[in-house]
C-alpha cells in the first residue's frame, strides 16, 4: 500500500463510477447492488446472471431493502425511487460493455470464475476495473489467465453487504497500486471500511471466522451446538452455529477450509459434520443455556485458542494490520471485542495457557512468533498519517460514528505526546474517518454507570478532559478538520483545537440537553471565552440542542475556513497548522460577559427544565470565574449534578432503547 492510512486524505485518481456491472444475482450480488445504488447517486447498474428467475428475485429483494430504508428513516422516498432507477438485469454479458467497474459475485468455483473473467475481459473497455467478491481464492489464481491483470483485484464484502461496512481489498503482485488506492478511496467515500490484506488464501478475516466455525464443528463431539454457542456468547454477540444457520455457511466453510488445508497444512481440514448437517440445532438468540464448568472451560479454551492462533498468525505474517483485524472482527462478525484486546484483557499467562492447550489438542495450528505482550503494540482507534511534516490523526471508530471513549482519548493524547517535542513535526490535525462524522460525542454507553453518582460523574468529566487540558497548554498547533457532524464531546474537542476548518456540509451540535445531561468538558465554558460575540448562539445550542451548520459557524468566526471536499479539508487544515507556527492562541483566563437568557425555542421538543436550569447556572458561574481551570471545574460539577436528575436517566435510557425521551414526566 502506497497511499495514506486514511483513504480520504489523497486526491482520488478519478471520480466515482457511473456504470457498474455485478455478475451473480444469488446471495450477495443483490446486496452489493443495493449498497452501491444507495451510496452513489445517479449510478447505472446492471445485474447479470444466467438464471432469469434469480434476477427477478434479486430486483424484488433490492426493492424490499429500499422500502425498509424509507420506513426506518435511512432513505427518503426520492432516494428509494432513485435506487430502482437505472437498475437493469440481464443474462447477456454484452450489457457490461460500458461499465467502469465489474464485480464478480458468482459461486466459489475457480474454473467457473476463470470462464467469467475471460468473457468479461473480451467485452469491457481497457480501463474497466474488474474485481471478484471471493472470500478465499487468491487474486493471483483468479486473474492469472487475463491479458490485463493490473486492473483486477479482490474486493471481499461481508454479509449483509449493504449494511456491513467491512470490505477486504487485496494487495497482490499483479494489481496496480493506483487501483488499490482508488478502491480504498471509493469504499471509504461511500460509507464502507476498506481493509487491505495480502493475497493469501482466505485473506485476513475469514481466517478467523472460518476456523472458529470449523473448530466449533469439531467440538460437536464433546458438546451440543447450543452449549458451544452459549459459551461463545462471552465474547461475541452471536455464537458460531447461530451465525452458520443465519448465513447458510455450511457449504462455504468446508470449501474454504479445504483450500487452507491444501495450502497450509492438514490441521485446517474441515470437520466432517459439515457434510451431514443442514441446520444446527442451537439455542434461540439471547437465551444461552447453562453449561457444566469443565465442558464450558474446554469449549472456551478451544474457541479462543483458535481465534488467538489465527490472530497472531495474521499479525506475524503481516496479512493485515492489527487495527484492521480488531475492527474487522467487531464489525464483520459481531465480536464484542477484537481478539488482540481479548488477549490483553486475559493477560499473558492465561493466553499462554490457552495456546499451550491448543498446541496439544490441535497440533500444527500457528503459535505466536513473539512475546504475547508485543501483540498489543498498535493504535486501536486512530490512523496516523504524515502530511508535509504534520501528523494527521484520524479517529476511526465507525461503529459509533467516531464517538470518543477513554481508550480513544488516551490514544490521541499518547500520539500528541509522542510527537510534540519532535522538531520534524510542525503540529497536528485531528479529523474523523469517513464522510459522515467528525465525532458523535462521548460514548453514551459509558453514561449509565454514572447516573445518580455526582462525584463519579464529575470525576469522569475531569478524566475525560486530560486530552483537552493538554491541548490548552500546547505551543504546537492542533487544528480540527471537521469532516461531518461534530457533536457533544466531539465538538468540545474541536472547540479546544487552535483552529477549526470544516467541510461545507458539516454541522455542529451540543445535543446533551436532549439526553437530559449537560456538556461537561468545557462546552459551557470555552466557547464563550473564545467567541464571546456568538454567546447567544451558544446559549441556544446548549439550552435547546439546536444545530449550527458549518456556513453559519463560519460567519460567526467559530470555523476559520470551509472546504469543498475531504482532500481539500485536510489540505486546508495542514496549511492552517503551518500558518499558526509560533502563534497558537490561548483560551482566556479572565471572566467574560454572557448575554441574558431568552425564552427557549426548542422546535416543539419538550426539554428538562431542571437540566436547562443547571446549564444556565453553570454558564453564568463559569463566565464570572477569573480562571479557566476554575470555570472548567464548574462544568465538571454541573455534569455530575445533571447525572443525578431523573431527566438524565430518562434521556440515556431512551437513547439506548431508540425512542423519544419523555421529559414531561421528569421535570
Ligand atoms: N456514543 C455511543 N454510540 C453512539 C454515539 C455516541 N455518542 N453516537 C452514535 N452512536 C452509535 C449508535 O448507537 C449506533 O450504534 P448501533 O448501530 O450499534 O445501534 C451507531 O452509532 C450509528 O448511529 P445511529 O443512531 O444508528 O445513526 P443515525 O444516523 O440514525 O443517527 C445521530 C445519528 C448522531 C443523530 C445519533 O446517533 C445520535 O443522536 N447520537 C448521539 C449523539 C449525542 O447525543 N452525542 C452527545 C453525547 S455526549
Amino acid at each position: 500500500m502506497n497511499g495514506y492510512n486514511n483513504p480520504l486524505i489523497g486526491v482520488p485518481a478519478k471520480a466515482l463510477p457511473k456504470h457498474i456491472g455485478i455478475i451473480g444475482a444469488g446471495t450477495i450480488g443483490p446486496d452489493i447492488a443495493y449498497y452501491l445504488k444507495s451510496a452513489i447517486p445517479d449510478l447505472s447498474l446492471v445485474l447479470i446472471d444466467i438464471v432469469e428467475d434469480q434476477l427477478e428475485q434479486a430486483l424484488k429483494r433490492i426493492e424490499g431493502y429500499a422500502d425498509k430504508g424509507v420506513k426506518r428513516g435511512k432513505l427518503t422516498a426520492d432516494q428509494a425511487a432513485g435506487v430502482m432507477q437505472n437498475l437493469a438485469t440481464s443474462t447477456d454479458y454484452s450489457m457490461l460493455a460500458e461499465c467502469d467497474w465489474v464485480i464478480e459475485a458468482a459461486t466459489e468455483n475457480l474454473d467457473l470464475k476463470h470462464k467469467i473473467f475471460a468473457q468479461v475481459e473480451s467485452i469491457v473497455r481497457e480501463d474497466t476495473l474488474i474485481t471478484s467478491n471471493t472470500s478465499s481464492i487468491p487474486a493471483a489464481w483468479l486473474f492469472s489467465k487475463l491479458k490485463r491483470q493490473d486492473r483486477c483485484t479482490v474486493t471481499h464484502f461481508f454479509a449483509p453487504a449493504f449494511s456491513n461496512p467491512v470490505v477486504e481489498v487485496i494487495d497482490w503482485d499483479g494489481g496496480s497500486g493506483e487501483n488499490l488506492e482508488y478502491l480504498r478511496w471509493l469504499f471509504c467515500a461511500t460509507g464502507k471500511v476498506p481493509m487491505v490484506t495480502t493475497d493469501d488464501v482466505c485473506f485476513m478475516l475469514d481466517r478467523i471466522f472460518d476456523n472458529w466455525c470449523n473448530e466449533a464443528a469439531y467440538l460437536i463431539a464433546e458438546a451440543s451446538a447450543g452449549e458451544i454457542d452459549s459459551v461463545a456468547l462471552d465474547y461475541v454477540h452471536a455464537g458460531p452455529f447461530d451465525v452458520l444457520n443465519f448465513a447458510n455457511g455450511n457449504e462455504i466453510i468446508p470449501e474454504v477450509n479445504t483450500l487452507q488445508a491444501d495450502e497450509e497444512g492438514e490441521h485446517y481440514r474441515p470437520a466432517p459434520y459439515f457434510r451431514s448437517v443442514k441446520t444446527w440445532n442451537t439455542v434461540p438468540r439471547g437465551k444461552p443455556i447453562e453449561v457444566a464448568p469443565e465442558t464450558a472451560q474446554g469449549i472456551r479454551d478451544r474457541l479462543l485458542g483458535i481465534v488467538f492462533s489465527q490472530s497472531v498468525d495474521i499479525v506475524d505474517r503481516s496479512i493485515g494490520t492489527s487495527a484492521d483485524l480488531e475492527l474487522g472482527c467487531r464489525l464483520a462478525f459481531a465480536f464484542k471485542k477484537g481478539p488482540l484486546k481479548l488477549m490483553r484483557e486475559l493477560g499473558k499467562e492465561e493466553v499462554s495457557r490457552i495456546l499451550q492447550r491448543l498446541e496439544k489438542e490441535r497440533p500444527g495450528m500457528p503459535l505466536p512468533n513473539q512475546d504475547v505482550a508485543d501483540y498489543q503494540d498498535f493504535l486501536q482507534y486512530l490512523l496516523i498519517d504524515d502530511v508535509d511534516g504534520i501528523k494527521v490523526i484520524t479517529i476511526r471508530r465507525p461503529e459509533a460514528l467516531n464517538a470518543l471513549d477513554d481508550e480513544l482519548n488516551d490514544e490521541i493524547l499518547s500520539v500528541i505526546k509522542q510527537y510534540e517535542d519532535d522538531p520534524q513535526v510542525k503540529g497536528f490535525v485531528i479529523t474523523g474517518y469517513g464522510n459522515r462524522a467528525f465525532c458523535a460525542g462521548a460514548d453514551i454507553g459509558r453514561f449509565p454507570e454514572y447516573l445518580g453518582d455526582a462525584e463519579g460523574a464529575a470525576q469522569y468529566a475531569r478524566d475525560s478532559s486530560r486530552l483537552l487540558r493538554h491541548i490548552d497548554g500546547m505551543t504546537k498547533p492542533v487544528v480540527a478538520a471537521v469532516n461531518g457532524m461534530a457533536l457533544g464531546g466531539g465538538l468540545e474537542l474541536a472547540f479546544r483545537c487552535h483552529s477549526i476548518v470544516a467541510i461545507d456540509n458539516a454541522w455542529l451540535q451540543l445535543p446533551e440537553i436532549t439526553l437530559g445531561i449537560v456538556p461537561g468538558i468545557g462546552g459551557m465554558v470555552v466557547p464563550y471565552r473564545r467567541w464571546p460575540e456568538a454567546g447567544q448562539t451558544f446559549h441556544e445550542m446548549l439550552r435547546s440542542g439546536k444545530k449550527l451548520d458549518a456556513q453559519a459557524a463560519r460567519k460567526l468566526g467559530i470555523i476559520d475556513e470551509l472546504a469543498e471536499d475531504y482532500a481539500d479539508l485536510i489540505r486546508r487544515a495542514v496549511e492552517k497548522v503551518d500558518s499558526l507556527q509560533g502563534s497558537v492562541m490561548k483560551i482566556a483566563d479572565e471572566s467574560v460577559t454572557v448575554p441574558s437568557f431568552d425564552p427557549i425555542t426548542s422546535d416543539g421538543q419538550r426539554l428538562s427544565s431542571k437540566v436547562v436550569g443547571i446549564i444556565e447556572n453553570a454558564i453564568t458561574e463559569a463566565a464570572l470565574s477569573p480562571s479557566l481551570e476554575e470555570a472548567l471545574e464548574i462544568g465538571y460539577r454541573a455534569f455530575g449534578k445533571s447525572a443525578c436528575t431523573a431527566a438524565a436517566k430518562e434521556g440515556i435510557e431512551s437513547f439506548q432503547q431508540r425512542r423519544q425521551p419523555d421529559f414531561a414526566k421528569t421535570g
